[in-house]
């Protein structure tokens, strides 16, 4: 494995398998690794809110025998008084390992040119490869393997999750749909699907693109959505957008075509009555809390990794 984890992509189906291997292991397990990271110190830097990830990775080091420190940008010299590139520097003389969610990818990676510990991306405006690692190992959880499993995304796909997904799917050999409005605003980064269609074209899976929310669906075993007002989008577009993604809300009628047994899947935070319904997401399809729960148990492992304890 590289020395950061920026996105899915740079890494390889085995090594994908690997951190998920590991994490059913701690999940199994947890008190094995209870002093794992003992001594060892996380700092996690946001630039946005966050519930799951910031008590996921915290709680993960306590379980681990380590500690994190939670370090909000807004009471940081980072970008102000400070570059991007000192921060990384002087983080990297205290800390043995530093996660950050940020707005721009470009200052994630110049974080971790410049850091000489591990970084990993806890979340950019352009992707969140930590949610899908949570979300390869529920699915797998669900219905046993990963091959062949098709996954239908419906709604905001110029997203960081939406990336994140038609990468790591397409590297494990899972189908990936993906339904939304038409336009470059509402569309997958154009470079992120040539990849997922080079890397399905390995793996022997398959990428749909669709306007079609019902066509994406169809026969699926995992209907997945996301917020369509992530963090970095200005409030006065929630009207415009509200009636944008509307034909691609998740309510039953549409769970219908998908597989009797599919799942439902939000990587969370989740709105009632907008990208989904609520008698989807409390309903007996729904995973949600299964795959928060998974963010923990994956992530422990890509840390145990990425510090080379395991
Ligand atoms: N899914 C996820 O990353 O949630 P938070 O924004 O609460 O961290
Ligand atoms: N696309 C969402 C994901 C939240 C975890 C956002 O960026 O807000």
């Amino acid at each position: 494995m590289e020395k950061d984890l920026i996105d899915i992509s740079q890494l390889t189906r085995n090594e994908i398998i690997a951190i998920l291997d590991l994490a059913d292991q701690i999940k199994a397990n947890p008190n094995r690794f209870s002093v794992s990271l003992k001594e060892k110190t996380l700092l996690m830097i946001f630039e946005k809110p966050s519930l799951r990830t910031r008590l996921s990775f915290e709680v993960g080091m306590t379980q681990m025998g380590g500690h994190a420190i939670y370090y909000d940008i807004a009471s940081s010299p980072m970008g102000k008084k400070e570059s991007v590139a000192d921060t990384a520097k002087t983080a990297s003389r205290y800390v043995d390992i530093i996660m950050a969610r940020m707005f721009s990818h470009e200052q994630l990676i110049e974080l971790a040119q410049n850091a000489s510990v591990p970084v990993i991306n806890a979340l950019t405006d352009f992707s969140h490869p930590c949610q899908i690692l949570g979300d390869l190992q529920t699915i797998r959880e669900k219905k046993g393997k990963l091959i062949g499993i098709k996954l239908a995304y419906l709604g905001d796909s110029n997203n960081n999750v939406t990336h994140s997904l038609l990468h790591g799917c397409t590297l494990v050999g899972m189908d990936i749909s993906l339904a939304c409005p038409k336009g470059k605003a509402y569309e997958p980064n154009s470079k992120v699907l040539e990849e997922a269609k080079r890397f399905a074209k390995v793996s022997g899976s398959k990428v749909v693109l669709t306007n079609s929310a019902e066509e994406a669906v169809k026969e699926a075993d995992v209907v997945y959505t996301d917020s369509w007002m992530s963090y970095h989008i200005p409030v006065d577009q929630n009207e415009k957008r509200v009636k944008i993604f509307k034909p691609y809300q998740v309510n039953s009628k549409l769970m219908a075509h998908a597989k009797p047994d599919a799942v439902f899947m939000n990587c969370l935070p989740a709105m009632r009555d907008m990208e989904q319904t609520p008698e989807v997401i409390d309903g007996p399809q729904s995973i949600v809390f299964d795959q928060a729960e998974n963010r923990l148990n994956t992530q422990k492992a890509l840390m145990l990794l990425l510090l080379k304890v395991k």
